[in-house]
């Protein structure tokens, strides 16, 4: 074990001993999200949870005095031992803790690549990652496959909205008989500060280094701006209700021009006024019509799924929205005169965090009204 990795200061929910009734974690990513959820273990709804094992990319403990450290995080930063995957599965098996729970709050597609297999091995996965949920369609089955045959749950309510119930919500109405009629709105806090503010006025690309220094977008804007992670989240939406849609199957608006795509991020940061011309023009256009523009997912009840800007009329759910709000308006057979609206922030480490232990909570009994079966 590194010597950075000495404690300074104990964390008072890791001293009891892991009984039958505790659930015991294993937590891949300490990063903004991680690191949040880190700190909800010290409030009294964290009292049941054991973590017996935390890794970053390059570094990993699974020693209690380690774990129970304040400054795991940053410690782990420094250093610890060597990623060994296997190390941290072992770490879960020998837990006395009868629910036994793998955390993925990162954003990688190897980790993501291995949540079925962690399902069908019998633990319990909960994830902030979209990238298995919203990735190919034999993956979402496989999920479905792996958690069915061992009895496990598949906790993904952060995946969408962060900390907004529309998952949990979407499941829970399907589950009575209620079918999604048509679903609309704005998935992407980014997207949703950023046509919320443009007037027209202030170019485009002055408003996307302003996103980007407040750390509302993505280091690389194009994430945002190609509308891929608003198309995954309207997948895994689509899914939840029931529709086996390919990423393929929907129709993506990409925001970037072509010639911008290929650059590194520092030429493509400095020639981000390329964008103005084309957005100024739609702008001009929806406002002579009284309109403005929203960068829309939508999905209708024969399973069209698209992502795109859009000039709204002001009359339209998402018009007044405001910051980093998201919005969903879910039509179905029961909300179908006015549509169920679930509005609020749809990013935040703290209201991520909450949702990733809501999942967790749900799998030992409290909260379990929370989560339903995974299909
Ligand atoms: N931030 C939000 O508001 C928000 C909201 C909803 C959902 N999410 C989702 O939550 C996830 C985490 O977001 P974040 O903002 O916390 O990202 P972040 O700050 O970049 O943290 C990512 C963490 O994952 C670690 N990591 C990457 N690959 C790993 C691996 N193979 N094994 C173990 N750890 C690994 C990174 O380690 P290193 O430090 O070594 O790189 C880092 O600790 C993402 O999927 C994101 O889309 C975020």
């Amino acid at each position: 074990m590194n010597a950075v990795l000495a404690p300074h200061g104990t964390n008072p929910a890791f001293e009891a001993p892991a009984r039958e009734d505790t659930v015991a974690v294993v937590l891949f990513g300490t990063g903004v999200v991680g690191g949040a959820w880190l700190r909800l273990l010290n409030t009294p709804a964290g009292a049941r949870l054991r973590l017996v094992g935390a890794a970053n990319s390059r570094w990993q403990t699974t020693d209690p005095n380690c774990l129970a450290d304040r400054g795991l995080r940053e410690n782990l930063d420094r250093g610890g031992d060597r990623r060994d995957d296997a190390a941290l599965l072992a770490a879960l098996d020998a837990s006395a803790a009868k629910t036994k729970v793998i955390l993925d709050a990162t954003a990688s597609d190897g980790l993501a690549a291995t949540h079925a297999v962690w399902l069908a091995q019998g633990y319990h996965v909960v994830t902030a990652n979209k990238a298995a949920a919203g990735g190919a369609l034999e993956v979402w089955r496989a999920l479905s496959e792996g958690a069915r045959c061992r009895n496990r749950r598949y906790g993904d309510a952060a995946t969408v909205g962060a900390g907004l119930p529309v998952i949990t919500t979407l499941r829970r109405l399907r589950a009575c008989g209620d079918e999604l009629l048509n679903l609309e709105g704005v998935f992407s806090g980014s997207l949703s500060w950023l046509f919320s503010r443009y007037d027209g006025i202030v170019p485009f690309s002055e408003l996307l280094r302003d996103a980007r220094e407040r750390g509302y977008s993505e280091p690389d804007p194009r994430a945002d701006l190609s509308g891929q992670d608003v198309a995954r989240k309207l997948l895994i939406l689509a899914r939840s209700a029931g529709f086996e849609l390919e990423p393929g199957d929907i129709e993506v608006e990409n925001l970037v021009p072509e010639t911008l795509r290929g650059l590194p991020l520092q030429d493509f940061m400095a020639r981000t006024h390329e964008l103005d011309a084309a957005l100024a023009a739609r702008h001009a256009d929806a406002a002579s019509r009284g309109r403005r523009l929203r960068y829309l997912a939508h999905l209708d009840r024969d399973g069209v799924a698209r992502v795109g800007l859009r000039a709204v009329s002001e009359d339209h759910p998402t018009s007044g929205l405001r910051g980093t709000d998201n919005l969903f308006a879910l039509t179905t057979t029961r909300y179908q005169t006015r549509p169920l609206v679930i509005q609020g922030p749809g990013a935040g480490a703290d209201v991520t965090a909450q949702a990733l232990l809501g999942d967790i909570l749900s799998l030992s009994g409290d909260g379990k009204a929370v989560i339903s079966e995974y299909v």
